[in-house]
């Protein structure tokens, strides 16, 4: 099954509520006109059920198939957006100075609301479709948030699926791999104190910046030296801040960075070594370390059969040979990761072509995507949740 008619008729509309969301983007948890253009429309479309406040500010649609009696299966979209400064200069550029959608969470959202509309009218399926609209993707655990909440046996949710927009991928490609498609994350904080003084009397102080500047370089060997080669690990530092004037040794330094795993293991282990170094460093340089080590999204896991079960879908979407099936994982983060955890399912990219990439200001969603991405929960959906013949 190619792009259905149906839907490349309605890509103008899905592109307009894709256009109107960019103009209106909403950080974390605070996406309470989003939320609302959301429910908005789905009662438009004649949604049996919509409850909203699920993980504070997340949104959950009901649409039942032709006939109710099956099981339900959850489609995820992300609604918030970043805090950057838009430099696209498109007409429909963020009104909002200093937040903008610059990973394509408008799109998501515009093509979960299209394939709603789609199958409210059409219901060729059995049993029950959730369509899931989960605020703070970027930070803040949304998704963890509706989790915890109980959306999953609220909803008596089966199975779960995501999807995400790629640049460098080209339209009409899809991307999948079975385990491990994105990172876990974690965010570090070290605090260095020493002794501050006169930079002409060195010897008076206990200078942070140096010891600092050591802890920097040794946990560069927690990669190079301490883990398998074969095993994926990234420790980035990424800001270091101390001290105000050229003549003054600072009594303190903070450094702060991040570390993204494919594996619970590598992950502890990188804890572990990360703690070790700040304690040798404190000992070695006679400054006191303090590290606040905090664990973030869990590795995005994709199950093995809802994978293929996906593949598949993309495949007829867009042709076996636009479908990546052993896509190399990537060191981000997402925290669909939540509810990988609490449901099978698979996380599918999107191609969004030659864009800039997501996170950059003059990133914007592909609205030639459109019809890939909605065709696709659509199939998604027809095929997991296959109506009977005849009925
Ligand atoms: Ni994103």
């Amino acid at each position: 099954m190619p792009i259905l008619n149906r839907v490349a008729e309605m890509q103008d509309e899905i592109a307009g509520w894709r256009r109107h969301l960019h103009q209106i983007p909403e950080l974390g948890f605070d996406v309470h006109r989003t939320a609302a253009f959301v429910v908005e429309k789905l009662k438009e479309f004649g949604c049996d059920e919509i409850v909203t406040g699920i993980g504070r500010t997340g949104v959950v649609g009901i649409i039942r198939g032709r006939r109710g009696d099956g099981p339900t299966i959850g489609l995820r979209a992300d609604m918030d957006a970043l805090p950057i400064h838009e430099t696209t200069g498109k007409p429909y550029a963020s009104t909002v100075p200093g937040t903008m959608h610059a990973c394509g969470h408008d799109g998501h959202t515009a093509m979960l609301l299209g394939a709603a509309k789609y199958l409210a009218e059409s219901r060729n399926f059995a049993g029950r479709l959730a369509v899931i609209f989960q605020p703070a993707e970027e930070g803040g655990g949304g998704g963890k948030e509706m989790v915890n909440d109980g959306m999953m046996e609220r909803f008596a949710i089966e199975k779960v699926f995501g999807m995400h927009n790629r640049p460098s991928m080209p339209i009409g490609h899809f991307g999948i791999r079975p385990g491990p498609i994105l990172a876990a994350t974690a965010e570090f904080t070290i605090t260095v104190k020493g002794r501050g003084g006169h930079a002409a009397l060195p010897h008076h102080t206990i200078d942070p910046i140096v010891a600092g500047s050591q802890l920097v370089i040794a946990l560069q060997n927690i990669v190079a030296r301490h883990t398998n080669p074969l095993e994926s690990l990234v420790v980035s530092v990424t800001t270091f801040h101390a001290g105000e004037a050229y003549n003054v040794i600072p009594a303190q330094a903070e450094i702060t960075g991040t570390v993204r795993t494919l594996k619970r293991e590598v992950s502890k282990s990188a804890e572990e070594r990360i703690r070790t170094i700040c304690n040798g460093i404190a000992a070695l340089f006679g400054v006191t370390v303090d590290l606040a080590y905090n664990t973030n999204y869990p590795v995005t896991f994709n199950h093995p059969d809802e994978t293929e079960f996906a593949g598949n879908v993309a495949a007829d979407i867009a042709g076996e040979e636009q479908v990546d099936r052993s896509l190399p994982p990537a060191m981000g983060g997402e925290d669909f990761s939540y509810m990988l955890e609490a449901r099978p399912g698979a996380f599918i990219f999107m191609g969004n072509g030659d864009s800039e990439y997501l996170h950059h200001p003059a990133y914007d969603f592909n609205d030639e995507a459109i019809p890939y991405g909605v065709s696709y929960w659509i199939k998604l959906t027809e095929s997991a949740l296959p109506a009977k013949a005849g009925t």
